[in-house]
């Protein structure tokens, strides 16, 4: 049985965020709230929830948000104690004291498998966790809880996995198993963007990932790949020829914010289920479906963009 603790989250945040502009131009994508937090704090208490304690993020431009968002504001945090908004004071101390943060810069957007590669200074010989925030999971046990328990049983690499639309193959890494598809099955091949006609299957490889150190040996050799990026899909096709991995089909729901449609229904049903929103909400969204608001899927045509005339 391998060493359960997985001490090293990574969090990618250094790409341009393109699928969401103008709203990523200046700040970064990870920033973007769903209700009151943004999607890079989900993904650090889903981290600390799994047993990670040192969270590393590779960083790019326009991302110092992220940085201030997790620094101490003691100014802040003292006015509102001052104010008796003790329980504002608490929203703000957004990292427990035993979590350290490391900021790393990946020089340009060169990839994900590259961005992974400027962590290896810090990550050292352990296996670590890649936590990619625009995948937003709800799920009942946090995701790399469940990925932690699936590496202590294999002690090899895992990788998160979901069936999508076959033609959506080409927005995913796509992975091959053989058998009867299980929860946990090992990986026989892996493939980046496949079109739908040569995708090896519909298994897409999510946002969350448990990898051994090994990784960054091929992530060192690799070139540039789909999309002319240093894809992390093909370190992990050259990391699979040396050591099992495994795809681990994950308990939960998954919302891609990285795109403004996922990012839409995270807000609405994260919105419906916030412990004090969550009503009054629902209460809205009922008012407007029982006005007749939500109908056809055509957009509704508001009185100041129809056409004269
Ligand atoms: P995406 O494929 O979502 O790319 O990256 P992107 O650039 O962020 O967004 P789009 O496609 O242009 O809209 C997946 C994850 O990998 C990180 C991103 O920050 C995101 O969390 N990433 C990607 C990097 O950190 N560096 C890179 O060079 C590329």
């Amino acid at each position: 049985m391998a060493k359960t603790l997985i001490n090293t989250a990574v969090f990618p945040v250094a790409g341009r965020g393109t699928r969401f502009l103008p709203a990523t131009k200046a700040s970064p994508k990870e920033m973007l709230p769903v209700v009151d937090k943004p999607l890079i704090q989900y993904a650090v208490e889903e981290a600390l929830a799994a047993g990670a304690r040192k969270l590393v993020f590779v960083t790019g431009a326009s991302k110092r948000a992220i940085e201030d968002h997790f620094d101490t504001d003691a100014e802040l945090e003292q006015m509102l104690e001052e104010q008796g908004k003790a329980e504002l004071a608490a929203l703000v101390r957004v990292l427990p004291k035993y979590a350290s943060c490391i900021y790393i810069r990946q020089p340009a957007p060169l990839g994900l498998g590259h961005a992974v590669l400027c962590a290896q200074p810090v990550v050292g010989n352990e296996p670590f966790f890649v936590h990619l925030a625009d995948d937003l999971i709800d799920g009942t046990v946090p995701c790399l809880k469940q990925m932690a328990t699936a590496y202590a049983s294999k002690g090899a690499s895992v990788l998160g996995v979901e069936e999508v639309p076959h033609s959506d193959t080409d927005k995913y890494g796509i992975v091959e198993t053989r058998g009867t598809p299980t929860q946990i099955s090992r990986i026989h091949g892996i493939v980046e963007k496949p079109k739908p006609a040569n995708a090896p299957s519909n298994l897409a490889v999510v946002g969350r990932y448990v990898l051994t150190p090994e990784i960054f040996g091929h992530l060192e050799k690799i070139g540039k790949g789909a999309g002319g990026e240093i894809q992390l899909t093909d370190g992990i096709a050259r990391l699979m020829k040396k050591q099992p991995v495994y795809a681990y089909r994950f308990q939960g729901k998954r919302y891609d914010c990285g795109s403004k449609l996922g990012y839409l229904q995270a807000q609405v049903e994260y919105g419906m289920n916030h412990a004090k929103l969550g009503g009054p909400f629902r209460q809205y969204l009922m008012e407007l479906l029982a006005a007749g608001a939500v109908q056809s899927p055509e957009p509704a045509v508001t009185p100041s963009r129809r056409k004269k005339g």
